[in-house]
């Protein structure tokens, strides 16, 4: 019999409650173990004193340590008092599951290693990309590759709102509301728009696939706040859309990690990825491409992924560390390799800013913009210190009031 207790009853955790339920004879039936719902730990006891689980629901942490209880789930969020009880709880020899992002990014390493000394299992599919099966086919699938390249779309909140100004031009607050409303979007959204999220799961991504420490802090981060609709006429016009890409890459100088608005074609694997899903693009050395694509955010989809780790555990209790314990691996922020990239500049008279461009560029295409003030171009740059450099210098004249920049990737 695995007595189960759940930490947090939101959007995830009650998803995992409903497919559980829904799913106790065909979990006796593979796995020849009774699944129990023992308790549900919640912040407000009395805002569920009409659901059905009120016999379960508690908002006391201390129940959760009796003996019975055999396996957690922690659906709560947040890194404090998350990371705690995890930690708690694999000491005392209680499997884990956990959604949780924020404490995998942090402590991934740590809680593996406690969790296998512990002889138990600490597993976190749905800290990344939702319902997209993603780390478990990195660890063993893909474990004969070696991993060079990850290009990620890996928040849905965000892409649920680009998504949402590109093809249905709503403003980008309008979006946010409805990718709340939906549950897509995390407590506060600073996390999703500004790019906080997508970098944790690249940081937990990365450190798996290429079996280094990365820290997410260390990760260049821009979010999708600035983000208006003379980008997205930019974009149309280039047969692009704007994605909030998630980009790492194994260097033998470190590893480059960076999560920033950036323009693909929107006829290739990430340009296609819409709404709340997530993609991921892998590249393994023998493999070559593989993509993932999925729901990433969402009740349910996130309540698949908890649900596969509860079924893994209950099959295969043994499970070494996903994480290497070494020092983090430097972090290489600037693009190295030759790339497009899109420059939009504003001023007084489009005709300067034409010159100024073509003054301090070889290769320029330049993009019809209809508003007078706004001139934009694509332009060739041989690494991302060089087009920086330039935009610097542009920046001191008085005729340039403001220069946007955006990477470009192609065959992606
Ligand atoms: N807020 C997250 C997202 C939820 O939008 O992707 C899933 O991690």
């Amino acid at each position: 019999m695995i007595n189960l207790g759940v930490l947090g009853n939101g959007t995830v955790g009650s998803g995992v409650v409903e497919l559980i339920e829904k799913n106790v004879e065909y979990i006796k039936k593979r796995t020849g173990k009774e699944i129990f719902l023992s308790k549900i730990l919640v912040k407000n006891p009395e805002k569920h004193f009409e659901s059905d689980h009120k016999n379960i629901i508690t908002n006391d942490i201390n129940e959760f340590y009796d003996e019975k209880i055999n396996m957690i789930v922690e659906v709560m969020g947040g890194l404090h008092p998350a990371y705690e009880y995890i930690k708690d709880f694999l000491n005392m020899k209680k499997h884990v599951v956990t959604a949780n992002k924020d404490v995998v990014a942090k402590y991934g390493e740590e809680l593996s290693s406690i969790a296998e000394k512990n002889g138990v299992s600490f597993r976190f599919e749905a800290s990344v990309a939702g319902g997209i099966p993603i780390i478990k086919p990195l660890q063993e699938c893909l474990a004969g590759n070696n991993i060079s390249d990850i290009r990620a779309i890996l928040n849905g909140t965000t892409n649920f709102i680009l998504s949402k100004m590109f093809n249905e031009n709503l403003e980008y607050n309008e979006a946010l509301k409805e990718a709340q409303r939906l549950g897509f979007a995390e407590a506060n959204p600073e996390a999703d728009v500004m790019g906080y999220d997508a970098a944790r799961k690249l940081a937990i991504l990365s450190s798996i696939s290429y079996y280094e420490k990365v820290d997410w802090e260390s990760i260049l981060t821009e979010g999708i706040t600035e983000i208006d609709e003379v980008d997205i006429q930019i974009a149309k016009k280039l047969n692009c859309k704007i994605k909030l890409l998630a980009v790492s890459s194994k260097e033998t100088e470190g590893v480059y990690a960076a999560v920033r608005p950036s323009f693909v074609s929107k006829h290739g694997y990430i340009g296609k990825v819409n709404d709340e899903f997530n993609g991921i693009l892998v590249e393994g050395d023998a493999v070559g491409e593989v993509f993932f694509l999925g729901k990433g955010a969402g009740k349910l989809p996130t309540a698949s992924a908890v649900l596969g780790d509860i079924l893994n555990v209950l099959e295969n209790n043994n499970q070494r560390s996903m994480f290497v314990s070494t020092a983090p691996r430097p972090i290489i922020t600037k693009w190295k390799k030759k790339a497009q990239w899109i420059i939009r500049l504003h001023g007084q008279s489009k005709d300067k800013l034409r010159a100024l461009v073509r003054e301090y560029f070889k290769e320029v295409c330049e993009v019809h913009c209809e508003l007078p003030e706004v001139y934009a171009a694509v332009v060739h740059a041989e690494n991302e210190e060089y087009i920086d450099a330039i935009i610097d210098k542009l920046k001191n004249f008085k005729e340039v009031e403001k220069v946007k920049a955006f990477i470009r990737f192609d065959g992606i």
